[in-house]
């Protein structure tokens, strides 16, 4: 099967190899004429900025690249970011890059139009409402990791360092109006950041999936992006010049956030201080704290775990088959076993468990979790121990 398709669901997306190519002439569809590319220091020095800036040139379309931005990034990158976007006149942000970048980019293009602060747009109550919509600058996303799944997303994530918290800021949109998704540019990622994103992607599923909303379609997307990670996760953390792998991950990372528009759960709540505090890596964090928080959780999932099971086809179909084949997975493409392993200590299991209640995230948890219980979920992370809710 040829894996190509021009998709306008959540957003327009142009999906296959090669299709970088298109990126002028989807500026020129959204009347982006110099376009300001947002991407990390590092891709910035590879061939797939240098060529896109080179057929800009080709095209006459003035491109110039930011890419002053780190992992877990803060708000000044978001303010040097706008700053450049002003010097140089720009009209179109392309946010280019894995999901730091991507959330970067989307923050820039909110904030060039904006008087209030960025945190003023923090994903709480209807303080969406206070954007100038007018002024925000239009998106074109093109990904180059696939987990974050942001390219299809209407947030970002950027710390805020005054109090060492993620802040998910939000307008509907800030969902980018063109994606490019071409599978060629992940090619070259590493195994380690190919499971790591990947199973960020798996973490935006099975958290929608379990969210206890109504919501049939975020949850028909989120056990279909689950079968393609169980089938290609593992094939694109061995050969990760497979194309069919590199291409069914990029579409379950986009399947995965569109999902998550459902809600977020426990998995996100105790990533994001870790993340925040001690710079851990978001998709690693989440593949770590993954089966705890399922296990925590299971007498509100495990009818609905049974229900995944079938759909992946395991041989126990159950809640024991899925936590089981998570297991498995995380052994397979090297995920370490506990927090501790990624430098989390007990004494922070007190100082995090506060942030974890306060995320956005929390509230999509399919058993509510208070302060305490998320202290003991962090020991439980820390020290390696499956248990249920008390
Ligand atoms: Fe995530």
């Amino acid at each position: 099967m040829k894996l190509r398709g021009n998709w306008n669901y959540p957003t327009a997306i142009r999906f296959g190899a090669g299709r970088i190519r298109e990126l002028p002439e989807a500026c020129l569809t959204l009347n982006i004429r110099r376009p300001l590319i947002v991407t990390d220091a590092a891709l910035a020095k590879l061939p797939m900025i240098t060529e896109a800036l080179r057929v800009f040139d080709e095209s006459g379309l003035k491109a110039d690249v930011f890419c002053d931005i780190q992992a877990n990034p803060i708000e000044e990158n978001v303010r040097r970011g706008v700053a450049t976007y002003k010097h140089g006149s720009h009209d179109g942000v392309i946010a280019f890059g894995g999901g730091s970048a991507l959330d970067v980019g989307k923050s820039v293009a909110l904030m060039v139009g904006q008087t209030r602060p960025l945190f003023d747009f923090e994903d709480r109550e209807d303080w969406f409402t206070r954007v100038e919509v007018k002024g925000m600058a239009a998106v074109i996303a093109v990904p180059t990791t696939a987990g974050t799944g942001s390219e299809v997303g209407r947030a970002a994530v950027i710390t805020d360092v005054s109090d060492h918290t993620k802040k998910i800021i939000f307008h509907p949109r800030m969902m980018p109006s063109i994606v490019i998704e071409d599978p060629e540019l992940t090619v070259g990622l590493p195994a380690n950041v190919t499971a790591a994103t990947g199973m960020d992607a798996l973490s935006h599923c099975l958290e929608a999936y379990c969210a206890p909303f109504f919501h049939p379609l975020a949850d028909g997307i989120a056990v279909e992006g689950m079968r393609l990670i169980k089938e290609w996760l593992p094939v694109a953390v061995r050969d990760g010049r497979n194309l069919d792998a590199r291409s069914h991950m990029l579409i379950a990372s986009s399947m995965g956030a569109t999902a998550f528009q459902k809600g977020l759960g426990a998995m996100h709540s105790l990533s994001h201080p870790c993340g925040a505090n001690l710079n851990t890596h978001h998709g690693l964090t989440n593949a770590v704290v993954m089966p705890y928080v399922l296990t925590w959780n299971r007498k509100a999932i495990d009818e609905k775990l049974g229900r995944l099971a079938a759909y992946l086809g395991l041989k126990n179909a159950s809640f024991d088959g899925v936590l089981e084949w998570v297991l498995e997975l995380r052994r397979t493409i090297g995920i370490p076993n506990t927090l501790a392993d990624l430098g989390v200590r007990a004494e922070h299991a007190a100082a995090f468990a506060p942030q974890a209640f306060a995320d956005p995230s929390t509230g999509g948890n399919p058993l509510p979790v208070d302060t305490k219980q998320f202290e003991r979920l962090y020991l439980n992370c820390i020290r390696g121990e499956l248990a249920n809710a008390a």
